[in-house]
């Protein structure tokens, strides 16, 4: 069954008849309209995907219609039909839209294969939309952006590493600050880039899982294995493997590592075949690897055989001088990305971009940017829409938050350098204090529901039983 919705719209009664009896055969949903005011309504109620719409109707112009629902829904599918006498009309119908046209007089079972392949068409338009976006994200590692003296020692970092074939890098650095998109611009800047780029996030996989994931088993290697699985040492062969949060391997796992590092060699789970890699390793935390050494939680060998090539990034705020560029990088992405026409900042939206200090770094930055966006009816970014504590320190710099009235409605009082947060006079809601800062924190961590009940020190489970509570959408990173 297609389920795919069709409006045929004819001022002949016979021709609306016809095609709509031999569509609804082929497995489309069809409905008819015998005039522009009819069509137009139709449009509105059934929300058709596609339309096959005559040029001329007694009450309307088709190609005026064509305009209409293009304007409306730009994805839609236009058929026109035209008799030959208006070709004219038919060549003015293709500039704007139209899809095809068909001429009349026609045969039926024809149009049926016009029908077919107008769906066709589109579908391949989604899929050609979806691999384009699938590249950007791959070559989005050219948008690193970035002009202070720390990002441009970054540049030559990833220059040397992905020139010279270092077989292990380290990427260092606070979460949000870009270790992955640097991971990714090493591979693909490196001779490896026509291999497999593939990741693994150690922190998300079950530590009983992550060995299956990484080298894979041997059919019948435990109970339910009842076929061979590669593991992505071998599914990356000749590539890059990067093992993202590694200062949350397991110990074990972390002496498994080590192995296929001095040995370039790993078995399979149940298997007894060495399997020889040639894969490079970067592996990116945001864990003080040093200090876990110390307190027994990461082998100082394993941190020792990392260390050699080592990237550390910085956090934002102490690079404020980047913040400039990655606001207009990200204006233009989600311009892009949403349709907006936004074409800057106002000065105080600045001030307060600059000012405030990005805990949760460039992801943070982009997630302010894209709710300001998102909210922001004009062109210029006004400061508004950006979350209280962005909000107040472009505040900052006017004058001091003194003991006067604090906020009001959801507003939250900002804790204070001491870390204590004052009570305003005039009260406040403690359950609405309690929504903000989760809402921050699942904002700060890109909806990473571990991290952010972290940071607020609560257990995963109080954090979803609260986000249920408050009906919070936790959308972002699967941190299951
Ligand atoms: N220098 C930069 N230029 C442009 N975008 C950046 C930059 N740094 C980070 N970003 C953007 O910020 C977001 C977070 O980056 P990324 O995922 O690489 O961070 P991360 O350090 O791996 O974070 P985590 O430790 O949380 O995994 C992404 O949307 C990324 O595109
Ligand atoms: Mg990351």
């Amino acid at each position: 069954m297609r389920e795919q919705r069709v409006l045929v719209v004819d001022d002949e009664k016979l021709v609306c008849w016809s095609l709509s009896q031999m569509l609804a055969g082929a497995g489309y949903i069809v409905q008819s309209a015998m005039n522009g005011a009819e069509a137009r309504q139709k449009f509105q109620d059934f929300v058709p995907e596609m339309v096959l719409l005559d040029v001329r109707l007694p009450d309307a112009n088709g190609v005026e219609l064509l305009r209409e629902f293009k304007a409306h829904d730009d994805d839609i599918i236009v058929l026109m039909i035209t008799a030959y006498a208006d070709a004219d009309s038919a060549v003015s119908a293709l500039k704007i839209g139209a899809d095809d046209y068909i001429g009349k007089p026609f045969d039926v079972e024809n149009i049926r294969h016009i029908v077919d392949q107008g769906f066709e068409k589109k579908k391949l338009r989604k899929e050609v939309d979806f691999f384009r976006r699938e590249l950007r994200k791959k070559y989005d590692y050219d948008n690193l952006i970035g002009n202070s003296s720390k990002m441009i020692e970054v540049f030559k970092m990833i220059k040397v590493c992905a020139g010279t074939d270092a077989k292990i890098v380290l990427v260092l650095g606070e979460s949000g600050t870009g270790k992955e998109l640097v991971a990714r611009a090493i591979h693909y800047h490196s001779a490896r880039s026509q291999e497999p780029f593939i990741e693994i996030n150690c922190a998300a996989i079950p530590d009983n899982l992550l060995e299956n994931e990484l080298f894979g088993h041997e059919k019948g290697a435990y109970t339910d294995a009842s076929k061979s699985h590669k593991g992505i040492f071998e599914a990356a062969a000749g590539g890059t493997v990067f093992l993202d949060e590694i200062g949350d391997m397991p110990l074990p796992m972390q002496a498994k590592i080590l192995k296929v590092i001095d040995a370039r060699k790993f078995r399979r789970l149940g298997g007894s075949r060495d399997i020889d890699t040639d894969v490079r390793i970067i592996a990116a935390t945001n864990q003080d690897l040093p200090y876990m050494v110390k307190e027994g939680t990461f082998r100082g060998d394993l941190f020792f055989r990392l260390n050699v090539m080592s990237i550390p990034l910085a956090p934002l705020r102490e690079r404020k001088e980047d913040i400039p560029s990655l606001v207009n990088y990200f204006i233009e992405r989600l311009n892009e990305e949403y349709g907006r026409g936004v074409q800057g900042t106002s000065a105080e939206a600045l001030e307060c971009l600059q000012r405030y200090d990005w805990p949760g770094n460039v992801r943070e930055l982009r997630n302010a940017m894209e709710r300001a966006m998102m909210l922001e009816p004009g062109t210029v970014l006004s400061h508004e829409f950006f979350n209280h504590e962005i909000r107040q320190c472009g505040q900052a710099s006017v004058k001091k938050p003194g003991p006067g009235p604090g906020p009001v409605g959801r507003e939250v009082p900002a804790v204070a350098e001491n870390g204590y947060i004052t009570l305003p006079p005039q009260g406040i809601s403690i359950e609405e204090v309690e929504k903000e800062l989760i809402q921050q924190a699942l904002a700060r961590f890109n909806g990473n529901q571990t991290r952010a009940a972290q940071c607020l020190r609560m257990s995963r489970d109080t954090l979803r039983y609260r986000i249920k509570k408050f009906g919070l959408q936790s959308a972002g990173r699967d941190d299951e």
